[in-house]
C-alpha cells in the first residue's frame, strides 16, 4: 500500500481506494482525490485490494484499472460488488479496453474513466460516483425506516382494535349475571391446556387472545334468546349460531398476523363427528386451536350457572366431557385439559 501523507483527509471523510499496477497513474490519482477531501489509499493489484478491503472494512469508492497483472479489474469488480454492494466502483480503461468498461457498467461498476485521464473530470466523475451512492444509500434508509414505521404504526392499530374489543367481551358479560368472567376462565383453561399440548410463542399468545374473545359475535345475538331459560326453537337456534362467523367478521382486521384468533372464533363450536356449527368441519379439520377452546368452553359452561340449565360440579362436567370425547370432543384435548387441572376441586377462578 503506498503512504499519501501530502492532503490529510478531513476528520470522517469519504474513503476511496485506488488499484492500479502503474505507480505514477496510482500517484496521480491519488493527490487529486486527496486534494477534493477525500482519504484515498492505493495498491497494485486486485489481490492486495480485497485484503486491504477485508482489514479495513468497505470503502465508498473505489478506482480499478481494467488490465493488471493477475487478476483484473473486471475480477475485481465482480468480488467487489458481491463482498461490498454499497461501494460505488468506477473502471479505469485505455481507449483499446471501452467494451470492456461497457460491460463493466452492465456488471455493476457504476462509471468508468478513459486513460489517458484529464485529472479534473477524475474529480468530477468521483463526485458525482458519491452522489449517486449516498441517493442509493439514502433511499435504502428512507425504505427501511418506513417500513418499520408502517410495520409499528400496524401493530399500534391492532393494539387499539383489541382493547376496544376485550373492552366490548368484558361489556358483553357484565350484562349477564350468568356468564361474567367466562370469557377469562376459557382464556386461562385454553392456555394451560395448548401448553400441555406442547404449544408455546406465538401460537399460545393467540389462543389466550382468541380464547378470551371467542364469544365476541354475541353482542348481535338478541338477549332474550341468550338467556332464554326454555328450550330455543330450530330458528332461535339458528340466530345464536351466527355468533361464529359474526364474531369472526368483528375480529377480521387480525386476519393478516392472527388467523388462529379468528379460527377460534368460528370453529369453536364444530363437533369431532361433524354435527357442530358453522361448517359441519370433522375431526382434523377442525383447526386445533378452535378444538381447545370448544373443551374448555363446554367445561366452564357446565360447572357456571346458565340460564338454561342446572350447574355440575367439575367432577361431573370431566365426566361429561370424557363422555363426549371422540364425538364431541377431541380426546386428546380432554386428555391435555384434564392433565392440566388434575384436582377438580382447585380450579383457578372458580369459587
Ligand atoms: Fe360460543
Amino acid at each position: 500500500m503506498d503512504a499519501h501523507p501530502e492532503f490529510p483527509p478531513p476528520p470522517g471523510a469519504a474513503r476511496c481506494l485506488v488499484v492500479d499496477d502503474d505507480p505514477q497513474v496510482r500517484a496521480a490519482l491519488v493527490r487529486v482525490i486527496q486534494a477534493q477531501g477525500l482519504a484515498c489509499e492505493s495498491v497494485d493489484s486486485a489481490d492486495a485490494a480485497l485484503a486491504l478491503l477485508a482489514e479495513q472494512g468497505e470503502v465508498a469508492v473505489l478506482i480499478s484499472d481494467i488490465r493488471m497483472p493477475g487478476n483484473d479489474g473486471v475480477a475485481l469488480l465482480t468480488e467487489v460488488r458481491g463482498r461490498y454492494p454499497d461501494t460505488a466502483v468506477i473502471m479505469l480503461s485505455a481507449v483499446a479496453d471501452v467494451q470492456i468498461a461497457v460491460d463493466c457498467l452492465k456488471k455493476g461498476a457504476l462509471d468508468y474513466i478513459a486513460k489517458p485521464m484529464i485529472l479534473d473530470e477524475v474529480q468530477t466523475r468521483v463526485t458525482r460516483a458519491l452522489e449517486k451512492r449516498d441517493l442509493t444509500l439514502q433511499n435504502r434508509f428512507y425504505q427501511q425506516h418506513l417500513e418499520s414505521e408502517v410495520r409499528r404504526q400496524r401493530i399500534r392499530i391492532q393494539e387499539f382494535f383489541l382493547e376496544g374489543a376485550q373492552t366490548l367481551a368484558h361489556a358483553l358479560e357484565a350484562k349477564d349475571a350468568y356468564t361474567r368472567g367466562h370469557s377469562q376462565r376459557v382464556r386461562d383453561y385454553a392456555v394451560r391446556t395448548a401448553v400441555v399440548l406442547g404449544f408455546t410463542g406465538d401460537f399460545l399468545d393467540n389462543v389466550r387472545l382468541g380464547a378470551e374473545l371467542h364469544d365476541i359475535g354475541k353482542i348481535g345475538t338478541r338477549e332474550s334468546v341468550l338467556n332464554k331459560p326454555s328450550r330455543l326453537t330450530p330458528a332461535e337456534f339458528l340466530h345464536i349460531a351466527e355468533h361464529t362467523l359474526l364474531g369472526e367478521r368483528i375480529l377480521a382486521p387480525l386476519a393478516r398476523e392472527r388467523p388462529v384468533v379468528l379460527h377460534i372464533a368460528r370453529s369453536h363450536h364444530e363437533r369431532l363427528d361433524g354435527d357442530g356449527f358453522p361448517d359441519h368441519l370433522h375431526g382434523d379439520a377442525i383447526p386445533i386451536e378452535a378444538r381447545i377452546v370448544a373443551v374448555v368452553d363446554a367445561f366452564d359452561a357446565m360447572t357456571t350457572n346458565r340460564a338454561y340449565r342446572d350447574t355440575r360440579s367439575p367432577v361431573e362436567a370431566y365426566e361429561e366431557l370424557h363422555r363426549c370425547a371422540g364425538l364431541h370432543f377431541d380426546p386428546e384435548v380432554v386428555k391435555a385439559f384434564r392433565a392440566a387441572f388434575p384436582d377438580p376441586t382447585r380450579l383457578p377462578l372458580h369459587g
